[in-house]
């Protein structure tokens, strides 16, 4: 039954700094746990999983997706959350973060964090007492990965023997995350970037030490023709990230060969079989945004991204059954399901 929880992973409490905050098996618990709150609201419940749950959304940058998904995940299973930027509250300027973690905390049942330092993130978890989750930070965008593998899922049914190549920025916020992702997942993982923007060794290290262990592959290339041979997803993110503007020309620069476009579609070699084409949003894909508006596309080009391969408004819309289950799951009392 769409409308009726089969199981509601208990994860009580606990907070997401970044995915190895859950161990694999909870990482997929909550993406399982998504579908099924998917399932449920498509069939056109609104429970009361979160019944009089109050959280507040802190946000230091920007979003569209993060936000909105954040808000109506709670208000959908009854619960109430405060959107909360940096004019609104002291948080850094006036007050310490640690004084406004044990303020909040007093306050709300959880708080869901996007800002600059991934310290912030921890600082919030450490001293509220409440669930804290990153919803995106210079260093990880762990709950974007969620969103990504349970589109990936259901999309191609299972995760399995699934090649994920990330064309860009290799060492993002979101690069960093995807590449842990899949390798919690069991998903392989090709990285396609500049030597100038190759991730950081330690988070490199850290991940392929997870990919072994569950039988998958981390590769780096700095040619992406060569990467992405054999691929079934093709992912991207913007070439400037929030906080890097000052770097945009000097990136448009360097990333202009890694412009995800139809010829590397091509070189995946699997335009007939199993590919798909991803992108966390938002997107430089055509002439529509105040960046964009003489250059004309960047990450990707308008027709892969309006082509029968892109999956991202599926992805963007699992953003929100993705934090709603990680809203539920540290929430919610089991019983509820
Ligand atoms: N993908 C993502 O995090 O989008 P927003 O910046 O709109 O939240
Ligand atoms: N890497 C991007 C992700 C946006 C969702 C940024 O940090 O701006």
């Amino acid at each position: 039954m769409a409308n009726k929880l089969t199981w509601l992973p208990s994860l009580k409490g606990r907070s997401l700094m970044r995915l190895t905050s859950f161990t694999d098996e909870e990482m997929m618990n909550l993406i399982d746990l998504a579908a099924q709150l998917k399932a449920r609201r498509r069939a056109g419940v609104r429970g009361e999983l979160l019944h009089r749950k109050n959280i507040a959304l802190i946000f230091e940058k920007s979003s569209t997706r993060t936000r909105n998904s954040s808000l109506i995940a709670v208000q959908d299973e009854g619960g109430n959350a405060e959107y909360l930027t940096r004019p609104d509250i002291h948080f850094g300027k006036k007050e310490s973060v640690k004084d406004t973690a044990r303020v909040l905390g007093r306050i709300y049942d959880g708080i869901l964090f996007r800002g600059f330092a991934q310290k912030s993130v921890e600082e919030l978890r450490e001293f509220s007492g409440v669930p804290v989750w990153n919803g995106l930070t210079d260093d990880y965008h762990p709950t974007q990965i969620l969103a990504d593998l349970l589109t990936v899922k259901e999309t191609f049914g299972s995760l399995d023997n699934t090649t994920m190549a990330y064309v860009g920025d290799g060492r993002n916020n979101v690069a960093n995350s995807l590449m842990m992702g899949c390798a919690k997942a069991g998903v392989n993982y090709v990285c396609c970037t500049p030597r100038e923007l190759w991730p950081d060794e330690a988070i490199l290290a850290e991940a392929e030490a997870v990919a072994k262990k569950n039988g998958v592959e981390i590769k780096v290339f700095d040619d992406p023709k060569k990467g992405v041979k054999g691929a079934n997803v093709l992912y991207t993110d913007v070439w400037v990230s929030m906080g890097e503007e000052a770097k945009t020309a000097e990136r448009i620069k360097l990333l202009r060969p890694y412009q995800i476009n139809m010829d590397l579609m091509t070189a995946t070699g699997n335009l007939d079989g199993k590919l798909m084409f991803l992108h966390c949003l938002p997107a430089f894909h055509d002439f529509n945004t105040d960046v964009t508006k003489e250059c004309g596309a960047l990450e990707v080009t308008d027709e892969v991204f309006e082509s029968k391969y892109s999956k991202v408004f599926d992805e963007s819309e699992n953003r929100m059954h993705t934090i709603k289950a990680l809203f539920v799951s540290a929430l919610s009392d089991p019983s509820l399901a």
